[in-house]
């Protein structure tokens, strides 16, 4: 057993040498063994080696200073790349072809209290293992000629990759509560690698959530939208739910947990529901908006909840509070408040759309005004409506699914004939205005109103001559005449 671990050993030491055969850790390996600095490739990029994950961000440290060696390398390679250094951090970068170098010296650090801001001394490799926040990210490689490509691994950290395993090399109190963003860093390796929390760590996780207090919005953000990212995100929201921090940091998606029960009749949970709904989507969109869109569909579902006798459970308008929800979500969450948040605003206000007209008779008018109202998010949208259908009554997710056809099929067919997608009134208030001789009032809203129906509801063409004639008419019903006439 313990001959074929050793082999199995081995085997990834063979591939993880020939990894190193890139030309970068040659020259770092020339340039430490000529200043004789002890040096080593460590964390996040020896991690991913293991784990055949492509990784372009390479971290090296060494017993002395990051900044001299990263100078060195730098004038050694053919590129003179330019060295970024850092003098606060005691850090230095450089790029070579796609790759980011760190350098940094090997060091001790102490926390206080209330920052994540560490007091740093110079310390050992053992000590710069110490400090890290996972065993799977404590693994180091030498890169001297007389250690070159061998892993030093105090933490056991290659059996904790083998079993899919997260756990801090020290006591995980410590760990989480020296830099508290460890805690959401744990919960995103999880849900990004499919990792599993060691029980002592996810105690830990839970004791130091308040800790969480001191992290900054955007590094926290940072976190939440890799976890958006990952392939299967609700393992990410489960766990800060069960960890008591998605109560801290994101209380309006807290509050759709739990299911209430009047008369006998229950809500379904919306929080577990919205899960479903992203989890969902994930395989049919890289959008990350997408992704928050189904994440925020019925964050308003709460406020507006009500038991109405005779109907049951009512959430009126939920869509409609729900975008207006988000800008308030948006500016807490660091999240940008520019076009994206309209994207996901229109597509929070727009999600039942699909869904209604599905349930009726699919008009040619009804899809004219959603193909209006949606523009060039209409695709989005019907992925986000169809990925909502989590029924598990296949009967009626069969109906649904077969009315979606239906509706995509005739919004191909409106699309073809009324270009009707980021659609333009072909007659504008302008012209209304110059021909008689208004300035803006209510009667050219109507106008232009009138217009706008009559092209969705399909009485006219999107076109020139029949809008114009449509204009004369109702200006001659409203009592105006033509200026000059
Ligand atoms: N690290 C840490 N504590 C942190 C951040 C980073 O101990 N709060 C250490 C880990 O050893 C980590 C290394 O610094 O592997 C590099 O950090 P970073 O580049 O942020 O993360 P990676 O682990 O490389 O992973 P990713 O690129 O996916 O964030």
């Amino acid at each position: 057993m313990c001959h074929v671990g050793n082999m199995t050993h081995s085997l990834i030491l063979l591939k993880m040498i020939k990894q190193l055969n890139h030309k970068i850790f040659h020259e770092i390996k020339a340039v430490a063994d000529e200043m004789q600095l002890e040096t080593y490739v460590i964390g996040g990029f020896v991690r991913d080696l293991f784990l055949h994950r492509n990784s372009k961000d390479i971290d090296i440290v060494t017993l002395g200073s990051g900044i001299e060696l990263a100078g060195k390398v730098s004038e050694r390679l053919k590129s003179k790349p330019q060295v970024h250094v850092f003098k606060n951090f005691g850090t230095a970068m450089l790029k070579y072809k796609d790759l980011e170098i760190e350098f940094v010296g090997a060091r001790k650090e102490s926390y206080q209290q209330d920052s994540r801001k560490p007091q740093v001394e110079n310390g050992t490799l053992e000590d710069d293992q110490n400090r890290r926040d996972f065993t799977i990210n404590a693994l180091a490689i030498g890169l001297n000629s007389s250690n070159f490509g061998q892993l030093t691994d105090p933490f056991n950290g290659l059996e904790d990759l083998k079993n899919k395993i997260l756990r801090t090399p020290l006591d995980p109190d410590i760990t989480f509560s020296d830099d508290p963003l460890r805690i959401m860093r744990a919960i995103r390796f999880s849900t990004q690698l499919g990792f599993e929390i060691e029980s002592g760590t996810l105690h830990a996780i839970a004791k130091n959530k308040d800790r969480i207090k001191i992290v900054s919005g955007e590094r926290i953000v940072e976190e939440l939208n890799k976890i958006m990212l990952s392939d299967k995100p609700s393992i990410g929201f489960k766990l800060l739910e069960e960890t008591g921090l998605l109560a801290i940091i994101f209380p309006e998606l807290q509050n759709m947990k739990g299911i209430e029960r009047v008369k006998g009749i229950a809500h379904k949970d919306n929080f577990y529901h919205t899960l479903e709904v992203l989890d969902r989507i994930t395989p049919h969109t890289q959008n990350l908006w997408l992704r928050w869109s189904a994440l925020l569909h019925d964050i308003a579902k709460p406020p507006t909840k009500k038991f109405v006798e005779g109907q049951g459970w009512t959430f009126h308008s939920h869509n409609f509070l729900g975008a207006k929800m988000i800008p308030e979500i948006f500016k807490r969450l660091k999240l940008p408040l520019n076009e994206k948040m309209k994207y996901v605003q229109k597509m929070v206000q727009l999600h039942m759309r699909p869904i209604v007209l599905s349930e009726d008779v699919v008009t040619d008018s009804a899809v004219r005004r959603l193909l209006f109202e949606a523009g060039n998010e209409i695709d989005d949208l019907m992925t986000l409506c169809e990925a909502d259908i989590t029924s598990k009554n296949p009967e009626k997710v069969k109906r649904y699914m077969k009315n979606f056809l239906v509706v995509r099929e005739k919004l191909k067919e409106i699309e073809e004939k009324d270009a009707i997608r980021n659609f333009e009134p072909p007659v504008k208030g302008e012209l209304i205005m110059e021909i008689f001789g208004l300035q803006p009032c209510r009667e050219v809203g109507i106008i232009k109103d009138a217009i706008k129906d009559a092209i969705l509801d399909g009485v006219i063409r999107n076109d020139f001559d029949e809008a114009f004639a449509l204009m004369m008419q109702k200006a001659t019903e409203l009592g105006l005449t033509k200026k000059n006439s």
